[in-house]
């Protein structure tokens, strides 16, 4: 995540995918403009990195100039665009490629296609890095388009919000700030279960237990589910990819969610890091860890209760009921580490009635 003014930012286009774009952007232009002696037009400020990209790959005859006018304040477009500077070629008959970073509402594409034309050039051929086709108010087609990309703000590589991020190599899209994503921890007996079901219904979050996701993969032979099981039948872990994207698609199916409580994930440093990943290209990210802290005496005697009415062997044998807990420590300590590095780790009291921790867990959560 970086920070630009007051905003932040999250990573969602990286250097080498540019790169590619690029590339297939500059194929194009090789094998339709081969023998036109095109005149890119870059237009200031937001292209030039694009522009210089482009021209690169270009491997024949060409002229490349600059024009600018910008009709951008902040994040929100003024919807007026200012005056153009910088034309001054002579155009009649050329065929001039517009160079864009970014088209939006279209506005500014828009007014200086028309101006090239009236100026007399033969063809006008526009090329974006990125576009937002759901911003786009315009009939003028597009030739070339690096990404297509929902209509979020977006900076880097060449992109400015308010005058920075332009020399970033990679591109980030602004935080939604407003998810409340949780990696909810606890040790066997802490009530983890009852909380979870608690401040699902409270904050009107999406529960994913990483359990109960394996075992609807499976029953539903997804193709993930398969690919899973052919892992445990053979007794091997499942590998961390084939989880996430199990999550992924768990996460994908709640597009409007207003946050995740995450369950039995992450479980080391990888996946944390792969958990990370993920919320980030949905431009968002994990919140807090939250783990219920409880005595290991008074987990042993929850524990040895519940076994007297559950049923459960593993709630009967106090030696394995304390190792559990042992194997939770271990675990935990780990991810304890790594999200109290992001200063997102919050030990919630587990101790009291039902209602007396949710009461802890929200204030922890409201704070957020
Ligand atoms: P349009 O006239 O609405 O198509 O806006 C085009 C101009 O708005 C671009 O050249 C950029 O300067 C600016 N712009 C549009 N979207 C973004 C964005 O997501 N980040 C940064 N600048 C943007
Ligand atoms: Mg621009």
């Amino acid at each position: 995540m970086i920070k630009l003014h007051d905003l932040q930012f999250v990573p969602f286009i990286a250097e080498d995918e540019i790169a590619t774009a690029i590339d297939r952007v500059s194929d194009q232009l090789n094998k339709e403009l081969s023998d036109k002696k095109p005149l890119f037009i870059g237009v200031l400020n937001g292209a030039f990195m694009f522009v210089s990209e482009v021209v690169k790959r270009f491997n024949y005859d060409c002229e490349v100039s600059f024009v600018k006018f910008s009709s951008y304040e902040g994040t929100k477009t003024t919807h007026e665009v200012k005056e153009l500077i910088g034309l001054n070629e002579k155009l009649t008959g050329r065929t001039v490629v517009v160079l864009e970073d970014i088209i939006d509402t279209g506005n500014t594409i828009a007014l200086l296609s028309e101006t090239l034309k009236d100026k007399g050039c033969s063809d006008v051929k526009i090329a974006t890095l990125f576009f937002k086709p759901e911003a786009y108010t315009k009939e003028i087609n597009i030739d070339y388009i690096g990404f297509e990309i929902p209509n979020k703000f977006i900076v880097g590589y060449g992109l400015d919000y308010d005058g920075l991020g332009r020399n970033l190599t990679q591109v980030y899209q602004l935080k939604s700030n407003n998810m409340t994503n949780l990696v909810l921890f606890g040790p066997p007996g802490a009530g983890k279960g009852t909380q979870a079901e608690v401040l699902k219904q409270k904050y009107d979050l999406v529960h994913i237990s990483t359990g109960d996701v394996f075992r609807y993969n499976i029953k539903n032979a997804t193709d993930l589910g398969t690919l899973a099981k052919s892992y445990i039948d053979k007794g091997q872990l499942v590998p961390d990819e084939v989880t996430i994207n199990m999550l992924n698609a768990e996460v994908d199916k709640n597009p409007n969610a207003k946050g995740f409580i995450f369950d039995g994930f992450p479980r080391t440093e990888a996946q944390a890091d792969s958990l990370s990943e993920l919320l980030t290209s949905k431009g968002t990210e994990v919140s807090a860890m939250v783990a219920l802290e409880v005595d290991d005496e008074v987990l042993v005697q929850r524990l040895l209760e519940r076994g007297k009415t559950s049923g459960r062997a593993d709630d009967a044998d106090e030696g394995v009921i304390r190792n559990r807990i042992k194997v939770y420590y271990d675990e935990t300590a780990i991810l304890k580490n790594y999200y109290q590095k992001h200063d997102k780790y919050f030990g919630v009291d587990g101790v009291g009635a039902i209602e007396e921790i949710t009461e802890r867990l929200s204030s922890t959560i409201d704070k957020l």
